[in-house]
């Protein structure tokens, strides 16, 4: 067996599409196992950008048999537009498959996101208004809508019937806001899971078939491990389990057929929308880490909150998700800092703690612990091997694997697929 999983070891954003890109060269098939289209993943090959939402990062590589597994939440005219927006570039979709077991997110998911973090002040999450939170909600509360139904006009008839009642009542008692039209959203829904229905399939027996028969199989995931529902940094966290655990539940294969789980971390640390963030920087350098990072949401576009590399926040990843190897990205943002820091520890009530804490609060209440490493200032988008980098580069690295005991077998110095380094091979 070979198969890894990519996850985002932080707030995401940490570069899972390039990594997934990347390896994809290699890998017979890609599958992304969580989320919906609050991710927002940029891959760039030559002088091409590419930015992708519902589809497998593998998609780039010609003819790759991508799938999106039952664990993602779909919005079918987003995914509509993004398959559109692929061919218009030359990319081709035929290799696309998506889970008929798939929830679908539907209008007044949507609305409800918007209407729920407005209602919430300042205490919103900061979602990205997709409608994920709603659509996973349903699917909790078995009123969900699946990839299965919509293809099937007398039974998605019934089950929108049935929903549309029910949110609308909400949304005129709760809300105040206009009733939603029925024969609106059943019209354009239906012609979506026309289009769409070319692709939709049980995909969980394609992924038991890849995993038996020894192929390559690239899971690619979402968000990161501190947006998980359970070990994020709850309530601002996505409603979804974007960590190694969610692959088997989100894909249909038992945990045995899992072999390597490699997290994705940025040299620094990031995150979108709102909740604590020990090492965050409001200063000068939070600000030129920002613009030359381009950290700008891929979704919302919003500025991502910058912050030093917090080693207790990839020690937690590692235990969640039984990291195997690390991707470090972004380290060429690192470029002309003076001096980095890494953060070892918080404190926390007078007392030194190393462990992630369990709740907002605590975590709220922590102050980092630095050590100070001296920067580089050489230009290291043209390495090619660890062996070319700057010596500061490479102790900052070594600082940053010996922190959570595990080594990276890529770095990235640059957006763009050839701007990667491989110490060791993974498939
Ligand atoms: P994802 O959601 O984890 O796939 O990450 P995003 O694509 O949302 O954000 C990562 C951003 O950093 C994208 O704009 C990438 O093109 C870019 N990126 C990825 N790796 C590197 C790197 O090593 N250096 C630089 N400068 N940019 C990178
Ligand atoms: P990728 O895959 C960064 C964040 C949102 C918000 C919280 C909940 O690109 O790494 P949601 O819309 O999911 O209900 O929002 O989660 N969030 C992300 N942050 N990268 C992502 O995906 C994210 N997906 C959701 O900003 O704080
Ligand atoms: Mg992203």
């Amino acid at each position: 067996m070979s198969s890894l999983v990519v996850i985002g070891a932080q707030w995401g954003d940490e570069g899972k599409g390039k990594i997934t890109d990347y390896l994809a060269q290699q890998a017979e098939v890609v599958v992304r196992y969580s989320g919906g289209n609050n991710a927002g993943h940029t891959v760039e090959v030559g002088d091409k950008q590419y930015k992708l939402h519902l589809i497998p990062s593998g998609i780039i590589n010609p003819g790759k048999p991508c799938i999106i597994a039952n664990g993602v939440v779909i919005d079918p005219k987003a995914l509509l537009d993004e398959i559109e927006y692929l061919q218009n570039d030359g990319v081709s979709v035929d290799a696309l498959k998506i889970s008929s077991r798939a929830q679908v997110i539907m209008p007044y998911h949507k609305v409800l996101d918007e209407l729920s973090e407005e209602s919430l002040g300042d205490r919103k999450i900061g979602t990205t208004k997709k409608g994920i939170g709603p659509a996973y909600m349903d699917k909790t509360a078995r009123t969900g809508i699946r990839m299965s139904e919509l293809l099937d006009e007398k039974i998605f008839y019934g089950k929108l019937k049935i929903a549309l009642e029910e949110k609308n009542k909400v949304l005129e008692l709760i809300y105040n806001y206009p009733k939603m039209d029925f024969d609106e959203i059943f019209n354009s829904y239906v012609e979506y899971g026309k289009r769409l229905k070319q692709y939709v399939s049980d995909t969980s027996i394609d992924v038991y078939n890849y995993v038996k028969e020894d192929k390559k199989v690239l899971f690619e995931g979402a968000q990161g491990t501190l947006l998980d529902l359970d070990f994020g940094t709850y309530p601002y966290v996505t409603s979804s389990h974007p960590g190694s655990g969610g692959v088997c539940i989100g894909t249909g294969v038992g945990p045995t057929a899992i072999n390597e789980v490699m997290g994705v971390v940025k040299a620094y640390t990031t995150r979108v929308g709102e909740g604590p963030f020990p090492t965050e920087l409001f200063d000068q350098i939070g600000e030129y880490i920002r613009e030359t990072g381009r950290e700008f949401g891929t979704t919302t576009g919003r500025a991502r909150r910058c912050g030093w590399f917090d080693a207790v926040i990839l020690k937690f990843a590692v235990r969640i998700n039984g990291l195997t190897s690390l991707a470090i990205t972004k380290l060429d943002t690192l470029t002309g800092i003076e001096k980095l820091k890494i953060c070892t520890g918080y404190r926390m009530d007078g007392k030194i703690i190393d462990e992630f804490p369990s709740s907002i609060e605590e975590l709220a209440k922590c102050e980092p612990i630095f050590e100070e490493l001296t920067g580089w200032d050489e230009d290291i988008s043209m390495c090619k091997s660890f062996s070319e980098l700057p010596e500061n580069a490479k102790k900052y690295i070594r600082k940053m694997e010996d922190t959570c005991g595990v080594k990276a077998t890529i770095i990235s110095v640059g957006p763009n697929r050839s701007e990667t380094m491989i110490l060791n091979r993974v498939f």
